[in-house]
């Protein structure tokens, strides 16, 4: 069936077409460099004919997907570079699930599983995450939304949109049960490296076998210009399958994007880029909670990790408030809630730098909500 549109990417769409926003309250990933930081490192005779080149993306570039990760006990065949881990999660639903069978997800989520499940005529069981209890998602509420027919479980750590993480026992009681029931456990971490006074849970491709991990450079280190994203999984089988599926779609990778990934992801680079990101996301974060906590109508539960958060709203429908935000006189983006199913919340963010305006986007923000009369 026919890939149909998600609220998420309508309302981007939406827009886009609009006036040009002039603060965001939106964005995901931390501020992006410029080309002009990589041009020491980048060797001018690279050659960007891609022959020559393993299928599974660069070999260097896989080593490092590994070693940030922590799954340097795995071998670098592992890894598929991948164009983000939005085409990481599109080849893998689409090799492993077939029409008729059962995936489990979270709600609120990543749309994308519902999307491709949709699509593919597979059935999507969602598991609420608890906002009472911080949206904390329950391993037994997903071990109870198992039946014969499931495939597949498919979950963010750190989870979009809430940025609530999923700690090391609760990862080690889903890997157990993808274990007893032999199907596909796929975490998407794509957010990883920015924790909040939490430690970085593991990969869950370190876990079990059944463990598919996705990711990408493009959150924490903000390049996701580039393109350039990862499975790593244990199975030589399913990345085949996924290479094959690719080869059909952009057939390999960017060569670029993966030489300057391979650059950012190099330990003293990567390690100063999260310093960096960390500084502003938590002084940002810091703003951003203060603001909720002198707004009668918000309140949230701060993300563990990542530069995202939901926040609900009292008596008021997320998506006017996002309409009317986005209008003249606001012209302020940010994303509502609907987009993941949750009507009363708005999807706060505090990425990108100071083209963002954030200070100036929440002043408007507090206006459009003291001002609010429905
Ligand atoms: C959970 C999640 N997965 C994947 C993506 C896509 O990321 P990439 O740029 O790596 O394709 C996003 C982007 O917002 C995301 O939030």
């Amino acid at each position: 069936m026919k890939v149909t549109i998600h609220k998420l990417f309508d309302y981007l769409l939406e827009s886009a077409a609009s006036d040009p926003p002039e603060c965001f309250i939106g964005f995901s990933l931390a501020r992006s460099p410029r080309l002009k930081d990589f041009l020491a490192d980048l060797d001018p005779e690279i050659s960007l004919d891609w022959n020559g080149v393993s299928f599974l993306g660069l070999p260097a570039l896989r080593q490092r997907v590994l070693e940030q990760a922590g799954l340097t006990a795995l071998s670098p065949d592992a890894v598929l570079i991948t164009a983000g881990a939005a085409e990481a999660n599109y080849l893998l639903f689409r090799q492993l699930l077939t029409a008729g069978d059962e995936i489990i997800t979270e709600a609120p989520g990543w749309p994308q599983a519902g999307v491709m499940a949709r699509a593919i005529g597979a059935t999507l069981r969602e598991v609420p995450r608890s906002e009472a209890d911080g949206w904390h998602l329950d391993p037994e509420a997903v071990a109870a939304a198992f039946t014969p027919r499931t495939r597949m479980i498919f979950l963010t750590n750190p989870n979009n949109p809430t940025g609530r993480l999923i700690p090391e026992t609760d990862l080690l009681a889903l890997a157990a049960l993808a274990d007893r029931h032999g199907i596909w456990l796929v975490v998407d971490e794509v957010y990883a490296g920015l924790e909040w006074g939490h430690p970085r849970p593991p990969s869950i491709a370190g876990l079990t076998p059944f463990g598919i991990t996705t990711g990408s450079v493009s959150k924490a280190l903000g390049l996701q210009g580039l393109r350039t994203g990862w499975m790593i999984c244990h199975s030589p089988e399913v990345i085949r399958d996924a290479m094959i599926l690719r080869e059909n779609s952009s057939e390999i990778m960017n060569s670029l994007g993966e030489h300057i990934a391979e650059i950012a992801l190099r330990p003293d680079r990567l390690a100063a880029a999260l310093e960096k990101a960390r500084t502003e996301g938590r002084a940002s974060l810091e703003k951003l909670s203060r603001f909720v906590a002198e707004q009668p109508r918000l309140e949230w539960h701060p993300p563990q990790a990542g530069l995202i958060g939901l926040a609900r709203l009292d008596g008021i429908d997320g998506e006017s408030l996002a309409r009317r935000l986005l209008a003249a006189p606001y012209r302020t983006f940010l994303l509502p809630g609907s987009a993941y199913g949750c009507p009363h919340h708005i999807r706060l963010g505090v990425g990108g730098g100071p083209e963002t305006r954030l200070g100036e986007g929440l002043a408007r923000l507090s206006t459009l909500l003291d001002a609010w009369s429905g």
